[in-house]
């Protein structure tokens, strides 16, 4: 597990930050001209901890803008108000400097796996033999060697998973974003991608900001929980998880575990009936 968890040794004030959001609020114009505010007033920040990052978990219901974020800092949508920063600059466009790992398979039909993972690197000119080098690399990193000849068609949903995600890994970005990577995997092949996450994020040099329904896989993973309430989204609730640095499945059944789990669900359940929730 990430060096960090559990460790809040560092002091974050004397560190650079990499992501920060200033009073962000996004409002949507419908095609029937209906205006929604998605996101209102959300701020915060993420420090960069050097060779380690952190591990960043999106709750909240429907609607509660949690892509919304996600593709404002992706770079993918602007806000209406306020200002989304990476590393004190203001977020214009998508960047190599942030990958984005969707729900839905986003692998390329026509290209097989080594070519899908090499993608990313050719979009930056980097040569074929290092492109190929580095793509079986990460494919060996997520357990896919022996297909990097396959189309996405002969891979199963958890596979074409692994792709994408060694795909967004081979760019080496300071900041992946992950929205809901495993809600289209049975629980069976979500409870491997959770482990594969778990163990490779150790070598990841980057900060992940990931956003799940599942609240004990937000646990397992995360150094960090923010719970947005819906219409308009806003974060209101920060939850440090100070779980130990290596995390196995077997914490799931510890009391620590278990509390957090529960604390959340009503969290929830309060933002869903319309109550508040302690800040
Ligand atoms: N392009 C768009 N045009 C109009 N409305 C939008 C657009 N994108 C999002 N919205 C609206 O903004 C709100 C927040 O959407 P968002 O997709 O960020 O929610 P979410 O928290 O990711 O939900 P889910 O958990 O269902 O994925 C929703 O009410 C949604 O309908
Ligand atoms: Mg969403």
């Amino acid at each position: 597990m990430a060096m960090n968890k559990g460790k809040a040794k560092v002091e974050k004030k004397d560190l650079p930050v990499i992501i920060e959001l200033e009073k962000v609020s996004k409002t949507f114009v419908s095609p029937t001209g209906k205006v929604h505010q998605a996101i209102k007033d959300v701020s915060f920040k993420i420090h960069d901890l050097p060779k380690i990052g952190e591990f960043i978990i999106f709750l909240g219901p429907s609607g509660s803008g949690k892509s919304t974020v996600l593709n404002i800092i992706a770079g993918l949508i602007q806000p209406t108000e306020g200002e989304a920063l990476f590393f004190g600059k203001p977020i214009t466009e998508p960047g190599p400097d942030r990958g984005m790992v969707f729900q839905s398979y986003s692998s390329y039909p026509w290209l097989n796996v080594l070519e899908n993972v090499a993608f990313g690197l050719k979009l930056r000119g980097v040569k074929k033999s290092e492109r190929e080098d580095a793509a079986r690399h990460y494919i060996k990193r997520v357990g896919l060697e022996g297909k990097e000849h396959f189309y996405p068609k002969n891979l199963s949903g958890g596979m074409r998973q692994r792709v994408a995600i060694a795909r967004t890994l081979a760019c080496k970005p300071r900041v992946i974003l992950m929205d809901e990577p495993f809600g289209a995997l049975d629980i069976g092949t979500r409870t491997e991608m959770q482990d594969l996450i778990n163990e490779i994020w150790e070598s990841i040099e980057g900060t992940i900001l990931f956003v799940t329904h599942d609240i004990p896989e937000a646990i397992y993973l995360a150094d960090r929980i923010y719970i947005l309430s819906a219409s308009p989204g806003t974060i209101k609730e920060i939850i440090q998880v100070d779980l130990p640095v290596h995390r196995s499945r077997e914490i799931m059944r510890s009391p620590e575990f278990s509390d957090m789990e529960e604390h959340i669900l009503d969290s929830l359940h309060k933002l869903a009936s319309g109550g508040e929730v302690r800040l």
